[in-house]
């Protein structure tokens, strides 16, 4: 449950896109018209209880921060953090589910012989499988009515003088636009900046390739607002009217920088030098890529940061990813904000910004989402841990129910489960539970009286007494409806991974030897993927040794604190080819299946290849 609800100051343009005349949609951007949005809006932005969890580097205000959007503003807000300028990539309205390749890494044991044979690794070796990462599951009007509240949080704690870039499609980049009109004010719009790439984008039978994004760009306050004006040095072919030939006789000229970014860019620099900037879709740019879908490259947000911040302001992404955001901000000496509802972006922000040298915090908000690796896993396990539930609908019961469960004395009863992929979808209240009572329920009407009890499960709750009278005063079926905390089930849902390891002493220097790991959680993951090859003619096979070392991402000691946060004094990262990063550091070594220390380790951590961490002390 949240603390509290920390109420909105500000408020949305007042006159602004009504689009509610577009008859596929009950709302759209009329939202006061919409009980669902109106209503969280008026109680304000969930503000959780916060951990925090680990301090890189010397002690810093740059924070990345594992929960959601919402309650990461309620945080900032909290704090009074104002941040001068976002950057956000939100989940595209596509349909789509993102997808982490997990990859076994090499087994020390082997990977000593390799070294020694001086073998190269081969990639078939490394056999990946795959997680699900974060999915975009939106109806249009669902998304909007996020997006809204999700730009209503963001604006609360941008400063007077802040500016907002946001990063779409043409999925639902429009309608945001619109949104924002709404929110920002159609007078605080700078530019809609079209990112064009010549790889990848859908090209479909009736249309042309789609090769652009767009990225809305508003300020808090335009009359207030300026941006670092950029020059850019274009190459050309022939002379033209104002083109000048450089030392080497190559003929440029140089413009203003336009809103179509695509390619390299060459920006002349204060001091006559050219910086160029590579806004090239990041697959075509191997050294910055860290294996996370849709991440951005560095080039476009170096472009981005330059033209709307100063060294030293604060820079935030709410919906940070692979951390580009947070990653560019450190480089070019701008204080960051990574904030990001996934573990694994939580990780590979954490570990790229280690190999930057960045000082930073990480925070985790208990914001109920972070219950498993991210929602989209949390709910996929959930089908799992309902005792006897079973997925497939029958006939009357709609999608609104996650399944049905089926007993002697009530027969069949559709089971209701808060979508968590959807943030707004998470606290039970009186909108929530009216949706149960006085319209879903009704349908079964139709299923002569078989229906005689649902049971609707919560994770967050507003007043669980407020819930029931409302149930008792408004139910006029005749079927039950029981409320389950959903908490219960989930406590299950974690075993902790196991590890067997020695420490050896030698003077001064501490050298933790790991014998062997085993994760349940890795184990489930890989017996369901070998289930699937085993049904395919040319299906490979995942054999994992018996000591289970090839399971490890990472490794950490504490030696400085033996609880609460975590200070990694030293630590090392095993990439998907088996090559080590010692404390942020890229080598071509193989991992020896050991880490050491100057001092005497206190604590060990230890990350599986899907994410999941473990603490171990160390005695
Ligand atoms: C399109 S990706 C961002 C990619 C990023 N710009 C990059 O370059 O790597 C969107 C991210 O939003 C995160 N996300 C989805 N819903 C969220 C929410 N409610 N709050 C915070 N992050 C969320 C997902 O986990 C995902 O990492």
């Amino acid at each position: 449950m949240p603390i509290r609800y920390i109420p909105y100051d500000k408020v949305p343009v007042k006159g602004q896109a009504i689009l509610n005349n577009i008859t596929r949609s009950q709302r759209v951007l009329s939202y006061k018209d919409n009980d669902k949005v109106y209503e969280r809006i008026q109680r304000g932005i969930p503000y959780y209880e916060l951990n925090e969890l680990e301090s890189v580097g010397e002690a810093s205000d740059n924070l990345v921060i594992r929960g959601e959007c919402l309650s990461t503003c309620a945080y900032l807000k909290e704090q009074n953090i104002k941040v001068d300028l976002v950057y956000i990539d939100p989940p595209f309205a596509s349909g789509a589910d993102y997808a982490k390749k997990v990859y076994i890494r090499k087994n020390p044991k082997l990977a000593d012989k390799i070294k020694k044979a001086e073998e190269k690794m081969e990639m078939e070796e490394l056999v990946a499988f795959e997680e699900k990462m974060y999915g975009d599951i939106w109806s249009k009007e669902d998304y909007l009515n996020w997006m809204y509240e999700n730009l209503m949080a963001i604006k609360e704690v941008m400063s007077d003088t802040a500016s907002i870039y946001v990063h779409l499609d043409w999925h639902i980049g429009h309608y945001v636009k619109i949104l924002m009109d709404e929110v920002f004010g159609e007078e605080n719009f700078v530019n809609e900046i079209i990112w064009a790439y010549r790889s990848g984008g859908a090209s479909k039978k009736k249309s042309i390739a789609r090769k652009h994004d767009s990225v809305y760009f508003y300020t808090n306050n335009n009359e207030s607002f300026e941006i670092n004006t950029i020059k850019e040095r274009q190459y050309l072919e022939k002379h033209f009217i104002g083109t000048q030939e450089d030392e080497n006789g190559k003929i440029y000229v140089d413009t203003i920088l336009t809103d179509t970014l695509s390619g390299v860019i060459n920006r002349v620099m204060d001091n006559g030098n050219i910086k160029e900037y590579s806004c090239r879709p990041v697959l075509n740019v191997s050294k910055e890529r860290v294996d996370y879908s849709t991440q951005k490259p560095e080039g476009l947000l170096e472009l981005l940061l330059e033209i709307a911040s100063n060294e030293n302001m604060i820079v935030a992404d709410f919906f940070g990813g692979s951390g580009v955001t947070a990653k560019v901000a450190n480089d070019l000496n701008r204080r960051f904000i990574h904030c990001d509802i996934g573990i694994n972006s939580i990780q590979t922000v954490r570990d790229r910004l280690v190999e930057s040298k960045a000082d930073f915090k990480i925070l985790e908000l208990q914001d109920g989402l972070n219950l498993f690796r991210n929602p989209i896993q949390t709910m996929d396990k959930l089908a799992t841990l309902i005792d006897g539930l079973n997925r497939k609908l029958s006939e009357g019961i709609n999608s609104f129910w996650f399944g049905t469960l089926t007993n002697s004395k009530y027969g069949t009863m559709p089971v209701y489960v808060p979508d968590l992929r959807d943030s707004t979808k998470k606290v039970l209240d009186i909108v929530a539970i009216n949706e149960v009572v006085n319209k879903e329920i009704h349908n079964f009407d139709t299923c002569n009286g078989e229906i005689k009890k649902v049971i609707v499960y919560y994770i967050d709750v507003v007043d669980i007494d407020k819930i029931k009278k409302f149930i008792k005063e408004n139910n006029e079926t005749l079927i039950d409806i029981e409320l389950k905390d959903l908490k219960q089930v989930l406590d299950f849902v974690v075993v902790d991974d196991k590890v067997e390891f020695t420490l050896n002493e030698d003077g001064l220097f501490y050298e933790v030897k790991i014998n062997s790991f085993y994760s349940d959680r890795l184990k489930q993951k890989i017996d369901e993927y070998n289930a699937k090859q085993a049904l395919k003619t040319k299906g490979s096979h995942i054999t994992i040794s018996e000591d289970g070392l090839e399971l490890i991402e990472y490794v950490s000691l504490d030696c400085t604190n033996e609880s609460g946060i975590w200070q990694s004094d030293s630590e090392i990262k095993i990439d998907k080819n088996g090559f080590i990063s010692v404390n942020g550091t890229k080598t071509k070594e193989f991992w020896n299946g050991k880490i050491s220390s100057n001092t005497k380790p206190k604590r060990l951590k230890i990350r599986n290849i899907a994410g999941d961490e473990t603490i171990h002390q160390i005695n």
